[in-house]
């Protein structure tokens, strides 16, 4: 199984983002996690679709979409035309998640699937076929540099089950909190995609920040 990292642009400085992305590819970056947040599913305010748009021009790598907002299927259409790679909803906030997840692949995006740390990974199962990336939070989102929750070795283990119980070896990615001193632990757990926000862009040196996580994680696969 290959692992990768997707450092999170939500620790990075906004005034330079081209500059914070390829820092972060310089490291090795595998993907680019772009956090999305509509100040109603969650309390915070982010970026939207033409930031989106703009990172597309300049990324060698795929932008990793995390919606967190509300009603995502009124926007999916308008995140995979903006040039998302990966598009994840959070099961709590789309209403049709079937229908949701089902359009995102039409589109030719990757789907992904986000639970929340209180959302039983069971809740996953009836979509079970429908993901190539099942998102289990690490910390309840919103912000970054939040402590790391850690129950959440267990959930990607459940999640890992569940996947192979439906025959799909989807990635699993973990969101929240990762760093140096949990990524291996991370990976032996079944995670296959580690987001890190404030243990990259929160460091002086954004791509030997990357570059030692993903050592991490890769000596951990
Ligand atoms: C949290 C976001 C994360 C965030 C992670 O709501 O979904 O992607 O950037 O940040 P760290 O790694 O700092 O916990
Ligand atoms: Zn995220």
């Amino acid at each position: 199984m290959t692992v990768r990292i997707a450092p999170s642009l939500l620790s990075a400085d906004f005034a330079r983002l081209a500059d914070e992305v390829a820092r972060a590819e310089a490291g090795g970056a595998d993907l680019i996690h772009v956090d999305v947040m509509d100040g109603h599913f969650v309390p915070n305010i982010t970026i939207g679709v033409p930031v989106v748009k703009a990172l597309k021009k300049i990324a060698k790598v795929p932008l990793d979409v995390h919606l967190m907002i509300s009603e995502p299927d009124r926007y999916v259409d308008a995140f995979a035309e903006a040039g998302a790679g990966i598009l994840t909803v959070h099961a709590e906030a789309a209403t049709h998640l079937h229908r949701t997840l089902t359009r995102i692949r039409q589109l030719k995006v990757k789907a992904g699937l986000a639970l929340n740390p209180a959302t039983p990974i069971h809740h996953a199962a009836d979509v079970a076929g429908e993901i190539d990336l099942l998102l289990v939070m690490s910390v309840n989102p919103g912000f970054g540099g939040q402590t790391f929750i850690q129950r959440s070795y267990e959930r990607i283990a459940e999640a890992r089950e569940l996947l192979n119980k439906a025959g799909n070896n989807a990635d699993i990615e973990v969101d929240g909190g990762v760093d140096l001193t949990n990524a291996a632990k991370l990976v032996r757990a079944g995670a296959t995609v580690l987001v890190a926000g404030n243990s990259v862009f929160g460091t002086p040196d954004a791509t030997a920040a990357a570059r030692a996580l993903r050592e991490a994680a890769l000596g951990a696969a």
